[in-house]
């Protein structure tokens, strides 16, 4: 195990099996993490642990990995699946937290909520300026359009509470998946026309920069983009390059091509970009149920079961 996990089925594994437990400080270093794995049959690890090719040929004798995330872009897994190794996640309980999250972002960006709290924290906030017509002015939600990208269970989740909201909601999925009260368009359509455009693909090399400089051109003037799902999905360059010009009007980004987020990511200077660290699924409860179901993929496959929720089952 590359990381405690909240909870206490960790009991539960240590009677199972001869249980290494990296216990810090901080994440476990990839050069650790191979050796550990070694002599390993199985490994519960985070969306952190890069399990690449090279971790794996350097783990003959592992048959198992459960990661504690929905998202499996981690790891190499057409390797692990030519070896035969299973790969499991922790899909359907972190849906309604990261769709909330998305949410809050697109509030966030549009209201400048976080633009608002700093300049009040850094006082600011005086009489000359206690209140005027066009003090602070944002941009609607309600009434507007809102376009998502990927309509897996969290674009589906965020599209139900964009309705609550008044908005009209367009998707676009890979494969073209109708959805009630989501209006299925090409990616060009959805671009083109979104006040706000909410980013849930899983990140494959397909979806690698999908939105990218040109596709971020074709965006609708002065529109929001927010990516809760994988970093590397967005050109983060392309995308500061339009906020900067004003093509866009703000972003909400909880997730970056590289995390923790690069000292010279140019969307950390601009005021018009909310940034939170990667926490789209991160409150107690489900981070307890996302242990929960990475603990069950463990303990399936050491009782030489199928993993409930296992994301290349041809294995079996
Ligand atoms: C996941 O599980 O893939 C999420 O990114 C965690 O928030």
């Amino acid at each position: 195990m590359t990381h405690q996990l909240p909870g206490e089925r960790i009991h539960q594994l240590a009677e199972l099996c001869d249980l290494n437990l990296w216990m810090g400080p901080g994440l476990l270093p990839p050069d650790a993490l191979r050796e550990e794995l070694q002599d390993c049959q199985g490994l519960l690890c985070l969306l952190t642990d890069r399990i690449n090719s090279d971790v794996l040929a350097q783990a003959p004798h592992l048959e198992f990995i459960s990661s504690m995330s929905v998202g499996v872009d981690h790891i190499d897994l057409a390797a692990a699946s030519e070896r035969g190794i299973a790969v499991g996640n922790t899909p359907g309980v972190l849906v309604d937290t990261t769709a909330d999250t998305a949410f809050a972002l697109l509030l966030a960006a549009a209201r400048r909520v976080s633009e608002a709290d700093r300049f009040v924290r850094q006082g600011n906030w005086r009489q000359e300026n206690a209140w005027a017509p066009d003090f602070f002015t944002g941009k609607d939600v309600s009434g507007a359009t809102l376009g998502i990208v990927g309509l897996g269970a969290i674009g589906c989740a965020v599209a139900r509470r964009a309705r609550g909201f008044g908005m009209e909601v367009l998707g676009w999925s890979r494969s073209s998946r109708e959805v009630e009260g989501v209006k299925g368009v090409s990616l060009d359509e959805l671009l083109l026309r979104s006040d706000f455009v909410s980013v849930h693909t899983a990140l494959t090399p397909e979806t690698h920069h999908m939105i990218d400089a040109a596709r971020i051109a074709t965006m609708k003037p002065g529109a929001v983009l927010v990516n809760a799902a994988r970093g590397g999905i967005v050109d983060e360059v392309a995308l500061a390059a339009a906020l900067v010009r004003g093509d866009l009007y703000a972003a909400g980004i909880d997730v970056f091509e590289r995390e923790p987020i690069a000292d010279d990511n140019p969307l950390l200077h601009l005021p018009n970009v909310v940034l939170t660290p990667h926490i789209g699924s991160a409150t107690s409860h489900t981070r307890a149920r996302m242990a929960d179901l990475a603990v069950d993929n463990i303990i399936a496959a050491l009782q030489g079961e199928a993993m409930p929720n296992c994301v290349n089952p041809g294995v079996y």
